[in-house]
């Protein structure tokens, strides 16, 4: 069925909605959602030019409900010119050619919502493209003008104006100011950019910012969609004046800047913020008049900041329903800190009545299975390359089966990136020729980038592009390892990791874990990371972790439920985690 692309009458989700029966009670959806992020570009190309598109995605619906997820986020599929991946966005109301047709998108949200999965897209505030025609308008306008209102545009300053408004320096290297040309030609003011100097930053005290966000929003509410990813949702307001920040704009961490996660410059985390996710609530939840937590649209706030509990200010009553948790991400596998972190998490999420998120990886970060199989106390890369030191890969894949076996138990909402259930690493020998992300350009190599963990799924082993595109086609090389790790040669086969995946999100549904609440286990080793969940459906869960070398004893009068990795003569070996109710 296509829905003509006029159409704004939005589909519904039936069945499995408010309560996710058996076990999750009448708690909101989203308290306890397990949502997988689908990268566009890289999940599956429908018409064999060699990127990912919607009409891929919507063939590909049936196995992510058979996989067990609840909800879908999509990476922007907007119009774009690609300078970072659709992150930089031409026409908020319009889809890429590359990625489809309007139509192709009311087609992916109706058949999920059939299907009884939700969609959140994703929406990106801080900057439009440079070809958005709101730039395009402003570059033709004059200094001063309304257009210009519009964007933070800044004279030079130094003598004639030659030197940028101020020191910050962009997210992805270089400055973060571009000089534009005036429609004189000129050399005139500057304009700013916190990432690529495509991506102009937006002027969030102009109120027609603010009604035109509202606006975009409503458009997608009208559609069906049941949320919104905000990009970079710490970012929108700068401090007043644009003081000197000498640290680079450090955001995702990543590099070798010790700064990263600590970096609360004027850029970031400005109080006004908060104003605009009030606003914007208030739009999402004039979508809900019933009330009914079956029928809530939310708000999933990516800010990267140096506490939790600053993160969780995005998650107040008023503003955002989820917040992603990078702490966790960023947790060293270390049983201790593993403890902390989730303490820390539930403690400062109830502490504004929010749900925890949980999340391993995303398209801006190593695959934890890369990861995890790095030398202990490596900092976590922005990539890694050929000359890099290379993971342990088989390490890596053990430690990430235990740690999402660990993450799926905690109670909250959790998120999952395409491919991570196929125990995917990243590709660390891409050829420099083919990279696209614009950190490695505008670092001149330095940062290595994001692409290797974008490379496209491998879905049938011994297909062309291993079953990604009809075509022997796609946008970043595969690599050998993808072979193997395909899903045709997972799918129904005990002990792989789809099908640990289908296991432990099953389990998680029907005893209700995400609804849970969580209780630690004493008198374990201080390397065993030991709790139970009572959930809302169910026998408690009783989860333990070993990461250290000893191999651990089961407790009596329990059953193994699942297990990450083979246990031997009983015992939990390093680096598994066990379910046990
Ligand atoms: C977010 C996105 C990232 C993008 C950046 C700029 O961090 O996740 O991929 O490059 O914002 O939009």
């Amino acid at each position: 069925m296509t829905v003509p692309s006029t159409t704004t009458s939005p589909t519904t989700v039936p069945a499995r909605t408010s309560g996710d029966a058996p076990g999750h009670g009448s708690t909101a959806w989203w308290r306890h959602a397990v949502i997988y992020q689908v990268y566009p570009r890289s999940f599956a190309d429908g018409d064999g030019d060699g990127v990912g598109d919607l009409p891929g995605i919507t063939s590909r619906l049936p196995y992510l409900r058979e996989l067990g997820v609840d909800a879908l986020w999509i990476s922007p599929f907007y119009l774009s010119p690609m300078a970072d991946a659709g992150y930089d966005v031409a026409d908020y109301r319009a889809v890429d050619p590359v990625f489809g047709t309007m139509a192709d998108a009311d087609e992916l949200l109706a058949r999920a919502h059939e299907l009884g999965l939700r969609v959140i897209i994703d929406l990106v505030p801080n900057h439009t493209s440079d070809e958005h025609a709101w730039f395009r308008e402003a570059l033709d306008a004059p200094a001063g003008s309304p257009a210009r209102e519009r964007y933070v545009f800044r004279d030079g300053t130094g003598p004639d104006g030659s030197l940028p408004p101020n020191n910050w320096r962009s997210v992805f290297g270089g400055a973060a100011w571009t000089r534009v040309t005036e429609p004189d030609g000129t050399p005139g003011q500057w304009y700013l950019h916190l990432f690529d100097s495509k991506q102009p930053d937006l002027n969030w005290r102009n109120p027609e910012v603010v009604e035109e966000f509202h606006d975009i929003l409503r458009f997608w509410l009208d559609r069906g969609v049941d949320g919104f990813r905000v990009d970079v949702a710490h970012s929108l307001v700068k401090a007043e004046g644009l003081p000197d920040w000498e640290e680079k704009a450090v955001m995702a961490g990543g590099g070798d800047d010790e700064s990263a996660h600590a970096n609360l410059g004027p850029m970031w985390d400005q109080e006004e913020v908060h104003e605009i996710y009030r606003g914007w609530r208030q739009v999402l939840d004039s979508y809900n008049e019933t009330g009914d937590p079956a029928h809530d649209r939310i708000l999933c706030a990516e800010a990267w900041l140096p506490s939790v509990a600053r993160t969780m200010r995005f998650v107040r009553p008023d503003e955002m329903h989820q917040a992603f948790n990078f702490h966790f991400l960023d947790t060293a596998w270390q049983a201790e800190d593993l403890r902390d972190v989730v303490t820390e998490s539930l403690e400062e999420a109830a502490a504004v009545g929010a749900p925890t998120t949980w999340v391993l990886s995303n398209h801006d970060v190593v695959r934890h299975a890369t990861r995890l199989g790095l030398p202990p106390g490596t900092r976590r890369p922005n990539g890694i390359a050929a000359d890099d030191p290379q993971p342990n890969p088989v390490l890596g894949l053990r430690r990430a089966r235990a740690a999402t076996t660990l993450m799926l138990a905690l109670p909250g909402s959790a998120y999952l990136y395409n491919g991570e259930e196929l125990g995917l690493p990243d590709h660390t020998a891409l050829p420099h020729d083919v990279r696209q992300d614009p950190a490695f350009f505008r670092t001149r190599g330095e940062e290595t980038g994001r692409d290797g963990c974008r490379v496209p799924i491998p879905w049938v082993a011994g297909a062309p592009a291993y079953g990604f595109s009809e075509e022997e086609r796609s946008w970043l090389p595969q690599p050998l390892v993808y072979g193997p790790l395909a899903a045709d040669r997972q799918e129904g086969v005990a002990g792989s990791t789809l099908e640990l995946y289908r296991t432990l999100l099953r389990l998680r549904r029907e005893h209700g874990l995400g609804a849970g609440r969580l209780e630690w286990l004493e008198g374990h080793a201080p390397s065993v990371v030991a709790f139970r969940v009572h959930g809302a459906g169910g026998r408690p869960m009783t989860v333990l972790a070993n990461l250290g070398a000893d191999p651990l004893a089961l407790p009596d009068g329990l059953e193994v439920l699942v297990a990450s990795g083979r246990l031997e003569d009983g015992l939990v070996p390093q680096d598994t985690t066990v379910w046990l109710a």
